[in-house]
């Protein structure tokens, strides 16, 4: 915290009380729909294109970092002289935020001319992981494993409670691409590969957060992101070109966020890169004709950060910043996250003047970020109190982290190993995330590389001291990620041979966006050491992979006993994690990405016929300790005349196994043959079911073949042919034809 703030709300309104104007009084808070266009009015082109603004908080702290220190004049200068009317990215303790919050918005409400309050925005994308006490839950890959809406609607209503009540009232999540290209290092951010599933979850994560009614007054705006094709350079790397079919991006990219704006997603960033030779950025026909007129998103559309400057400088898509900022604003951008400097409002006016940009065209996007201040109630209520802010990090809000990581986890192999019994009471625990809060929370925390141990939350135990509660400290070895020196390599042998088990984690320090570019799937070497060291002893191996993206195993997975997938899984991670493997929680995740066998050789579940689908661990795949039995499969009709007709395919589940147990039942629908040549199968309807031991339950899965069987061409035109598809669940499957 600054020493600005320590100085006081009352005496810094005070030395600002100077040579002041301010006229809002004048400006009525009433909800009349006449508000917007009269405060409109009033506004200076300069103030205009102030509100399309967005500045990074880097720009306006004292450190010129992220730290809640407002350097009061380099503040009053952006929204005085320059009218920005929203800010982003911060990192401290709530009542910091409370604070910072507060001093913002009461000198943009009583210090200037037309009293606008702020949008304040912020990157809380599994939690709120920019606030010191804030509920860390897992990255989104882990919670795609889940298939559960409920429980990822569970997860935005944490982070908004966390979030909204302290003032920040944009969170630019959630990620809607696809994890199509393990390469990608963002891949951790999305919700897997598959449309439906991202569609789905997508959509809870977005009503989560924006229906929360239990913050009101205070409310958030969820920001769907990147529009569109950022998920699958064609290099892996980030920010690289996307080559992708149109007849693709509508089939399977856009589809998420089709879904994210009917289910009224407030806001939409765009992505960073470019697809098909055109930066996102500056793409006419991806912003106006696809988002605006097709897709019909009238909410506010906004850059990424610094982006309009990186058509110039990173993909050389246009001469000048004032080139790109141009064409950027005519493809229908309303805020742009310049994060730095006012050159942007310089080139603004400029372009205004020179009539390049209408005015009309600016009234547009002012219209849309006042309704949207308007919405969020912040003109009735800009301040934050700290009254408000008890249960961030509550007990409450940690159970529910344990039960997300707990319902997502993938057990992806087990020789019988798991759950782990008295026979096996003596552990060697090692790995990289032995001892490591950082490696279980994962980037984006604190900071965004993800920040040190010691700025962690101190209601967070790592695997190591949980595993010593559960196992007692005599009975557990832990060791550190390996080193390759002789001591390290003596002291395992020697404690792998007085214990009845290893445990070990391997894969990926967090990372964030191009700081995880990679050139190969390959674990880390000291992962693969300390996995021959492992297997070398003879003893039995339980890996758990703490990753954001699936590096490969393929070498090292016949030879341990079990496998589990546990993404970043937060803050709970530790519990979740020796609660399944110790058998307190039976796991019931399933991967929502393929993991892939080789590193010359990706291929997704809804792959061609011609393709072969050699993965590792397909799609869906993940174990239980118990065992569900899928029967009694029945279709009510196997010929169908129309696409209209209604059908209904129903099976039984039984649980056969010994714990209460979650079993999610995943529908597909395979297209036989199709002028566009069809995905083998594609994802339709999912069925989450609670079985106790001995319970079976019916699901059913009703339908019509224009449902299952439509699908866009280039134009996006939609394509209903007659033919053979199939249903299949579990492991039957039934063809279904037309009949002439
Ligand atoms: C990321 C966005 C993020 C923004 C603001 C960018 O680098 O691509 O996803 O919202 O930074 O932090």
């Amino acid at each position: 915290m600054g020493i600005i703030l320590k100085r006081g709300i009352g005496a810094i309104l005070t030395l600002l009380m100077t040579g002041f104007n301010s006229c809002n009084q004048t400006i009525s808070t009433s909800k009349s729909g006449n508000f917007i266009d009269s405060l409109m009015n009033q506004m200076t082109i300069e103030e205009k294109v102030g509100q399309m603004t967005q500045i990074c908080f880097s720009k306006i702290t004292l450190g010129k970092n992220k730290e809640l220190s407002l350097d009061t004049s380099m503040f009053v200068d952006a929204i005085r002289k320059y009218h920005v009317g929203s800010f982003l990215s911060g990192t401290g303790s709530a009542n910091d935020w409370v604070e910072f919050n507060t001093l913002m918005q009461q000198i943009a409400v009583k210090k200037t001319r037309l009293g606008i309050p702020l949008l304040i925005g912020i990157d809380h994308i599994h939690g709120a992981n920019y606030i010191d006490e804030g509920t860390i839950l897992p990255h989104n890959i882990l919670l795609g494993c889940s298939f559960d809406t409920a429980l990822v609607k569970k997860a935005a209503q944490i982070t908004t409670k966390e979030t909204a009540v302290l003032g920040i009232n944009w969170n630019f999540a959630p990620v809607l691409g696809l994890a199509r290209n393990p390469y990608w290092p963002r891949f951790y951010e999305t919700f897997g590969e598959d449309p439906f599933l991202v569609s789905e979850l997508g959509a809870a994560f977005i009503n989560g957060s924006q229906n929360c009614n239990s913050t009101l007054p205070f409310e958030l705006a969820a920001c769907a992101k990147h529009f569109v094709g950022y998920s699958d350079p064609r290099s892996g790397w980030d920010r690289t070109p996307a080559e992708i079919p149109q007849q693709k991006l509508f089939e399977f990219f856009i589809p998420p966020f089709k879904k994210a704006i009917d289910s009224g997603v407030k806001t939409i960033m765009a992505n960073s890169g470019e697809v098909n030779g055109e930066p996102v950025h500056t793409s006419d026909w991806l912003l106006n004709d696809i988002l605006r007129k097709e897709l019909g998103f009238d909410g506010v559309l906004l850059t990424d950060i610094k982006d309009i400057q990186k058509v110039v400088e990173m993909h050389a898509g246009a001469k000048n910043l004032k080139e790109a900022t141009l064409l950027a604003i005519n493809a229908g951008f309303d805020v742009n996250m310049a994060c730095e400097g006012f050159e942007f409002n310089r080139i603004m006016l400029e372009l205004i003047e020179e009539g390049k940009i209408t005015e009309a065209r600016i009234n547009e996007s002012v219209r849309r970020i006042l309704h949207l201040k308007h919405e969020l109630g912040l003109f009735d209520n800009p301040y934050p109190s700290e009254k408000n802010i008890q249960g961030i990090g509550s007990q409450e809000y940690l159970d529910i982290a344990r039960q997300i990581a707990e319902g997502s986890i993938v057990l992806l192999k087990n020789d019988g190993i798991l759950p782990l019994n008295e026979r096996n009471k003596k552990i060697l625990l090692a790995g990289f995330a032995t001892d490591s809060k950082k490696n279980l929370n994962g980037a984006w925390t604190h900071e965004w590389m993800g920040a040190e141990d010691k700025r962690h939350s101190k209601n967070m135990n790592t695997l190591a001291e949980v595993a010593w509660d559960f196992f007692g400290k005599n009975n557990v070895t832990c060791m550190g990620v390996y080193d390759s020196s002789l001591i390290y390599t003596r002291r395992f042998e020697q404690s792998a041979n007085e214990s009845d088990c290893i445990v070990l984690t391997v894969g990926e320090e967090p990372y964030s966006e191009f700081r995880g570019n990679i050139t190969d799937l390959e674990l880390r070497e000291c992962d693969k050491k300390l996995l021959y060291l492992a297997i070398e002893s003879a003893k039995p191996i339980v890996v758990i992979l703490i990753e954001g993206r699936p590096r490969l195993i393929t070498e090292f997975s016949e030879k341990t006993d079990a496998l589990l997938f546990a993404g970043y899984p937060g803050i709970r991670g530790a519990e979740a994690i020796m609660n399944i493997i110790t058998g307190k929680k039976c796991p019931s995740g399933k991967l929502c990405f393929s993991y892939p066998k080789y590193s010359g050789y990706d291929v997704n579940y809804y792959h061609k016929t011609s393709e072969q689908y050699d993965v590792l661990f397909p799609f869906g795949h993940g174990l239980s300790y118990n065992d569900f039995e899928y029967k009694n499969f029945r279709v009510n009709k196997t010929i169908v005349s129309t696409f209209e007709e209604s059908i209904t395919a129903s099976v039984s589940i039984k649980n056969n196994g010994q714990f209460n147990g979650k079993e999610t039942a995943l529908w597909f629908i395979s297209d036989c043959y199709g002028r566009i040549t069809r995905p083998v199968k594609l994802l339709k309807h999912v069925d989450i079911i609670f079985l106790k031991p001995g319970e079976e339950k019916t699901i059913e899965f009703t339908f019509s073949p224009e449902f299952v069987l439509s699908y866009p061409d280039k134009n996006n035109q939609s394509v209903l042919e007659k033919g053979d598809f199939e249903i299949s669940v579990g492991h039957f499957r039934q063809k279904i034809s037309f009949s002439n």
